[in-house]
Formats: C-alpha cells, sequence, structure tokens
C-alpha cells in the first residue's frame, strides 16, 4: 500500500509560492508547463492541477513521451485507422481521445519529435486532430499539462523543440524548486516518508530520526530530489531493528561497496564523485577516470585544466554543443562556460 502517497508535503516559502501559483493556474482552463530537476514533484504537481481545474472529475491521463519510439508515441497519442500500419487491424483511439473533457500529462515533453510536435500544435491550438494513417478531423476538447527537466527554451533555440509550440505550451510555467533551495522542507518530508514506512513496518509508534542523521540530511545536496530524500528515509527505517530508538544509520548511496561491479580504487571513486555532483548517472561522455599513475613531478595545475577541459568537452557532447545546457549541466553561469571555452581553446561548431 502507498501509504498518502499523493499527498503533496512542504512548509517552505519556496513551497508556499509554488503551492500559490499552482491554485492560481489550475482553474483557468489553458495549457500549462511544468519544470524542474529530476525527482521535484512534477507528475504529483500535474495531478494536483487536474484536480483543482473544472475538470477535475473527468479524466486524468498520462503519457511519458520518452517510453515510446516516434512513430509508437504518435499513434498512441492521436491514435491509427485500420492499415495506418502493419497490424493496424482496427481503428484506435489515442490518449487525447480517451482524455476528452479532461487533462492529458505529458512527461517528457522535450523529448517529442519534431512531427508528433506538429501535431500537438494543432491539437493545443484548435482541439483538431487525424489519427495516423486517417484524414477525418476528430474534435477534442482537453487540456495538456507538460512536464520536463531539460531547459526547453535552450532546445527550441537549438532546434529541437518548436518555438510555436513552446509559445502556447507556455501560457504559464511552474517551476519547481530543487530540494537544496528548499531545506525547510527536509525534515518534515524526511518524517513524512520515515514515519509512512514505520507505518508500513507495522511500528507502534515512529521515533523520529537522530541528530546526526538528521544533520546529515541537513548538509547534503540531494541531486535526486524528494524521490532521492523518500529512498533514503525509507532505507533508513527499514534497516533498523525496531522503533525504540530514534532511526540513524543513513545510507546515501545503495552502491556504495567494496565489492561493487567495476570498482577498481580510485579510479571509480573519481567516476562516482563526478557522477553524485552533476545528480545524474554515469555516461559515456563523462570524463575519463585518473590515470593509474602519474608521471613525476605532477603538476596540479596542469592537471586540473586538463580534467577541467574534459568536463567542458563531456559537457558539450551530453548537450548536444548547446552552450546554455551544458553551462547548467556544470552549474556554472553561461559567462563562465563561455570563459572556459576560450580559456581550453575549445572547437563549439
Ligand atoms: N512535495 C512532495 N510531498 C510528498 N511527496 C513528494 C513531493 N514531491 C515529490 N514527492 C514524491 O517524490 C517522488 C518523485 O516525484 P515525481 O515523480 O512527481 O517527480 P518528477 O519531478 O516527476 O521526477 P522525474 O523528473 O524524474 O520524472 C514521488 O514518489 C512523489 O510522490
Ligand atoms: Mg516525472
Amino acid at each position: 500500500m502507498n501509504f498518502q502517497s499523493d499527498q503533496i508535503i512542504g512548509s517552505s516559502p519556496a513551497f508556499l509560492d509554488l503551492m500559490d501559483k499552482i491554485s492560481r493556474a489550475a482553474p483557468l482552463d489553458r495549457p500549462l508547463l511544468v519544470v524542474g530537476e529530476r525527482g521535484t514533484g512534477k507528475e504529483l504537481i500535474a495531478a494536483r492541477l487536474h484536480f483543482l481545474s473544472k475538470r477535475w472529475d473527468q479524466v486524468f491521463q498520462k503519457m511519458n513521451c520518452a517510453a515510446l519510439a516516434p512513430t509508437l508515441l504518435e499513434s498512441e497519442l492521436f491514435g491509427y485507422e485500420p492499415g495506418a500500419f502493419t497490424g493496424a487491424r482496427n481503428r484506435r483511439a489515442g490518449r487525447f481521445e480517451a482524455a476528452h473533457d479532461g487533462s492529458l500529462f505529458l512527461d517528457e515533453i522535450g523529448t517529442m519529435a519534431m512531427q508528433a510536435q506538429e501535431k500537438l500544435l494543432r491539437v493545443v491550438e484548435y482541439g483538431e486532430l487525424e489519427r495516423v494513417g486517417g484524414s477525418e478531423t476528430v474534435h477534442i476538447d482537453v487540456r495538456v499539462i507538460g512536464a520536463t527537466n531539460i531547459d526547453l527554451p535552450a532546445a527550441a533555440d537549438a532546434g529541437d523543440f518548436r518555438h510555436d509550440l513552446l509559445d502556447r505550451l507556455a501560457f504559464d510555467v511552474i517551476t519547481v524548486p530543487p530540494l537544496r533551495e528548499r531545506r525547510e522542507d527536509i525534515l518534515t518530508l524526511a518524517n513524512h516518508f520515515g514515519s509512512a514506512m514505520a507505518h508500513e513496518l507495522e511500528w507502534l509508534t515512529f521515533p523520529g530520526f537522530s541528530k546526526p542523521a538528521t544533520e546529515a540530511m541537513l548538509d547534503y545536496s540531494w541531486p535526486g530530489n524528494i524521490r532521492e530524500l523518500k529512498s533514503v528515509a525509507e532505507r533508513a527505517v527499514y534497516s533498523c531493528w525496531d522503533g525504540e530508538e530514534p532511526v540513524c544509520g543513513l545510507v546515501f548511496d545503495p552502491f556504495d561497496s567494496p565489492y561493487r561491479p567495476g570498482i577498481a580504487g580510485a579510479n571509480t571513486a573519481i567516476t562516482r564523485n563526478a557522477t553524485n555532483e552533476h545528480g545524474s548517472t554515469p555516461n559515456t561522455d563523462a570524463p575519463d577516470t585518473l590515470p593509474s599513475s602519474f608521471d613525476h613531478p605532477v603538476s596540479l595545475k596542469k592537471e586540473t585544466a586538463a580534467f577541467e577541459k574534459k568536463l567542458i568537452e563531456a559537457a558539450l557532447t551530453s548537450n548536444r554543443y548547446n552552450q546554455r545546457a551544458a553551462s547548467k549541466w556544470l552549474e556554472i553561469s553561461y559567462d563562465q562556460f563561455r570563459h572556459a571555452i576560450k580559456k581550453h581553446n575549445i572547437d563549439c561548431s
């Protein structure tokens, strides 16, 4: 059972501002975008927007645009006619038709292929669509709520997202602050998840977290935001034997083990630290690990500069040479990024 899983918890000023914005935007029958880092609660907020709207008693459909290949996504969203593709024997309504009179949550909307974006624009603008392989125009009334953790204006500048669609979807943009910007919520959330776990374990009471555990949670940067906090709090509670003593023993990285496959001393430590700092999973574009031996003497300045250059190159390739996105990836300003490119003489073309 998911104990009170749809509750939105928080009391920080940033969270209260967010709730205020949600309450004001929800009743307006306009498309909306919810943006924020992974695990910040975008899906929860999209559901809240629907349930506070006039459409609350109608359907709330969810679709993750990254889950399907472009052609499949198109037929899933807009439906298809018999013969539209091999195996399409009968007509099938898509998610838009299924969400008629309600809301459709398009998660990871930034990954949508151009052709689907074109169709989406028409639905949002005129409430019209044609099923894949069909010519009959279907009229629907659906409120679209999109979510993304990428910088959509930067994606539009890079030619990966239609500017006109962005203009239309961004009637209002709800930006969800990361957990590190609302530290007042950390303990409230941790206690909420901790006591839900204690309830699940059938403890009579939840003794709370110990002082060192509390301090460690407040000190941590939470790159995975509330989803990560939830796992850490739940893991700590279930790892305790009983509910007698305050919960301690937080494990931030459940993979941390001397026997972790692929671990070979300092090399991996460097890679994993970089991963944690950026809050993203390791990727093949990530900078190389340290060589196992250096020629002495080692020039700290030279080695650091070489490492910095590799990070910048990795940021560029990981963000398809979109410099604004790359600067965000590295958590530096665009100007700092431009300066570093010049300094290292990196070719961005
Ligand atoms: N304010 C909150 N109160 C309680 N639980 C929350 C809150 N925000 C997020 N959560 C919980 O954190 C988890 C992640 O939330 P959600 O899936 O909405 O994040 P997301 O922003 O959509 O993440 P992603 O970008 O990875 O899809 C869920 O279990 C959700 O219930
Ligand atoms: Mg999500």
